[in-house]
């Protein structure tokens, strides 16, 4: 019997790059993701076929391990090992995947193509995961079979999606709650057409920074100090700035959190552009196109807020625009940037929308 699972990508909000570091973080499913129609093969072999690439692999030798050439595939082979690892019942299928959603934009592709996996094996094969397990066991494929140390966050926003409502992540105490999202305020999604890649190793060097920092600050995580504390303390420049990004981020969430219960999203907005300041000067994960994008979106009446979206060093911004003004905005934004940088960018406007299905 054919079946069919559904993940969204995501934008965060607010909170870059406090999950690792058992911090809080916003963020929303967005309208755009990856689908997976299949069924089961009766056999040892899976085989998938994505737009213009197929890949086979057989369990009858044994897990899977990650592939060197068609690495996409890896995201979906990371999860069904995972799976088998933890004793499910997950054996041979065919499948095809299809997505909305740009691959390199920072939009969370790898967490929805992980997300849909998984809940396609569970309903395949006819078990079940409780949400936090299905996001949770997700993040450790990518960290273990792909080798992205991410944290929790795109993985949950994947699964806890819903309609108008912002995702609010507590990466520490594992709990997450959805918090309405003010009426007359959408959110215009800006790709920079710079990819945006994690293996790079930056990511990784930016969590043993921080890592660094809690240390030398004799806490657990960054979670548990402030950035007052991390002005006081004996770091190195570049390793302050780290935790100054991070601490920051964390009470700008707190902070949102009320403003977003309060209806207030213009206030929502201006923790959006410090956010951003932050990620440029501080934590250093932002380019000069991103650099572009939130300076243009800051030109344009009906713009609230902006900042880059999602793990950095490429990819996209978000915009907390005026609601029924994105045609004018986007267009406003397409052109400046073309003028500005000299290449085009792309604009989504996005509905918050529910998570896998
Ligand atoms: C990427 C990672 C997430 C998170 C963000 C930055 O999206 O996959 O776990 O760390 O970067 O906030």
């Amino acid at each position: 019997m054919q079946m069919t699972a559904y993940a969204p990508g995501r934008v965060e909000l607010l909170g870059n790059h406090t999950d690792y570091n058992e911090g809080v973080v916003l963020s929303a499913a967005i309208d755009r993701g990856i689908t997976i129609t299949g069924e089961a093969s009766g056999g040892s072999l899976i085989s998938l076929q994505s737009a213009d690439r197929e890949v086979t692999i057989d369990l009858a030798n044994g897990l899977p391990e990650p592939l060197a050439t068609n690495t996409w595939a890896n995201y979906l082979l990371g999860v069904v090992r995972g799976l088998l690892e933890a004793g499910y019942p997950v054996a041979g299928f065919s499948a095809k995947i299809s997505s909305t959603l740009p691959t390199g934009a920072g939009l969370s592709s790898s967490a929805a193509l992980e997300v849909a996996t998984c809940l396609f094996s569970e309903k395949l094969f006819g078990f079940s995961l409780s949400p936090l397990d299905r996001a949770k066991l997700c993040k450790r494929a990518e960290n273990v079979f792909v080798g992205v140390n991410c944290g929790l966050l795109d993985q949950v926003s994947s699964v806890f999606g819903a309609e108008n409502a912002a995702i609010f992540l507590d990466c520490r105490a594992e709990t997450v709650a959805n918090v309405g999202f003010p009426d007359g305020f959408e959110l215009l999604i800006t790709d920079s057409s710079v990819k945006h890649e994690l293996t790079g190793g930056e990511y990784n060097e930016r969590r043993a920074q921080c890592f660094e920092a809690a240390k030398v600050l004799g806490v657990k995580a960054l979670r548990d100090t402030t950035s007052e504390a991390v002005l006081a303390a004996p770091l190195d420049d570049v390793v302050r700035r780290r935790a100054l990004h991070v601490t920051g981020e964390i009470e700008r969430v707190f902070r949102g959190v009320e403003l977003l219960r309060t209806g207030n999203g213009a206030g929502f907005g201006e923790l959006m552009w410090a956010s951003h300041e932050s990620s440029r000067v501080n934590f250093e994960n932002s380019t000069e196109e991103l650099d572009a994008l939130v300076e243009i979106a800051h030109q344009i009446p009906g713009v609230y807020g902006s900042r880059l979206t999602g793990g950095g060093f490429g990819g996209a911004t978000v915009s907390l625009i005026d609601a029924g003004k994105a045609d004018a905005i986007s267009s406003e934004i397409q052109k400046r940037y073309v003028e500005k940088v000299g290449i085009e960018c792309k604009t989504y406007l996005s509905r918050l929308s529910q998570g896998a299905r």
